[in-house]
């Protein structure tokens, strides 16, 4: 069976055709993090535009990519929420109109089902039942995910999500946007026990998050020190100490937490996913922390971490496949929708 998958949540324009039984078959993605770029983060607006300008011949190379034509589709799977209105009604109105125009089902896909169902086209899989850390520009979840739509969340963020307070952060340090893959080069220069930054909501019991402190202490020490430097290579080097020092607490935090969830739940498998998934230093302590405390980490491939079309069009396949898929002809979209409204 083959699934057409359309992302258009936020500000990249994702297209995928999987394949249930040969996996992916083509894939493109569209960035308009250049176009966003003046303005220090995404204009909903502008991103709703340029999906409408990109989505079309974004469909049309990945089919002829993947050798086909829409006919040879068997169903249309698109993102239909959480994310900005315009962009995802952009994806909603392609997707479910290109499954009435082939009379094939329609599919609507969760952003974060998506991400989180990602490390499923890798070779090496995990299995259900598994914990789950979310972690993107707009979320920060660890979730019990007991089997394909069985979603408990064990813990969410009070305030920033952490790939947030990575993005704010750069943006303080003059990196360009989105950050956090900025300040994860810039850590490589620098030495993370310069500061000390606090390791939020760590004394409390409980598997929650919270980042704002700590991207309020990253500021205040910034400016203090930044007072102090009397060459630009000193500020140079204070940038990376602080990118460093920084990264370290959110790699702590979330990394601990997790160590956390695992002992509660019992589970053997942690998959990591969402754009701070690409975080190397994350992917890397995970990695260790699993093989002292016996339990393996999945990651998607870098490519995947960040939104695509990919993890849309393979979580599309698996609910087409595993739930009873509704169809009607409503184009709708959930800007807010919780991942456990899915159970
Ligand atoms: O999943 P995603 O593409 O979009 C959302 O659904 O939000 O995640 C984007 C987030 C941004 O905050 C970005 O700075 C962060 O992922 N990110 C990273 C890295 N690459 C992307 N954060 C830390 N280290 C990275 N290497
Ligand atoms: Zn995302």
């Amino acid at each position: 069976m083959k699934i057409l998958g359309i992302e258009s949540s936020c500000d990249e324009t994702g297209i995928a055709i999987y394949d249930t039984e040969a996996g992916l078959l083509a894939d493109h993605l569209y960035s308009q993090v250049e176009l966003h770029a003046e303005y220090g983060g995404v204009v909903p607006e502008l991103a709703s535009r340029d999906h409408v300008r990109k989505i079309v011949p974004l469909i049309q190379q990945t089919c002829a990519d993947a050798e086909l034509t829409l006919p040879d589709i068997d169903a249309v799977a698109y993102t239909a929420g959480p994310g900005l209105v315009g962009a995802l009604l952009v994806g909603s109105c392609v997707g479910k109109s290109i499954a009435w125009a082939l009379d094939k089902p329609a599919v609507e896909v969760h952003h974060m089902e998506g991400h989180l169902l990602a490390p499923l086209l890798e070779a090496d899989k995990p299995s259900f039942p598994f914990l789950c850390l979310l972690v993107s520009g707009g979320h920060t979840l660890l979730v019990d995910v007991q089997a394909l739509g069985q979603y408990q969340i064990l813990g969410d963020t009070l305030d920033d999500a952490a790939g947030e307070a990575f993005d704010k952060t750069a943006k303080m340090l003059g990196l360009p946007y989105p950050g956090g893959r900025y300040i994860a080069e810039l850590a490589e220069q620098g030495d993370d026990q310069r500061f000390k930054f606090p390791r939020p909501m760590m004394n409390r019991p409980g598997l929650d998050f919270s980042f704002s402190g700590l991207k309020t202490h990253t500021r205040v020490t910034w400016e203090q020190a930044r007072e102090h430097c009397t060459t630009e290579a000193e500020v140079q080097q204070l940038k990376a100490d602080i990118a460093a020092s920084f990264q370290l607490a959110v790699i702590d935090t979330l990394s601990k937490k997790c160590l956390r969830g695992i002992k509660q739940t019992g589970h053997r498998q942690l998959v990591i996913s969402g754009g701070v998934s690409a975080n190397l230093s994350l992917r890397e302590t995970l990695g260790q922390m699993g093989a002292k405390h016996r339990f393996k980490s999945f990651f998607p491939s870098l490519k995947y971490c960040t939104d695509n079309g990919a993890m849309i069009a393979v979580a599309g396949a698996m609910r087409f496949m595993h739930k009873d898929v509704p169809q009607d002809t409503l184009i709708k979209a959930h800007p807010r929708w919780s991942l456990e409204a899915l159970s």
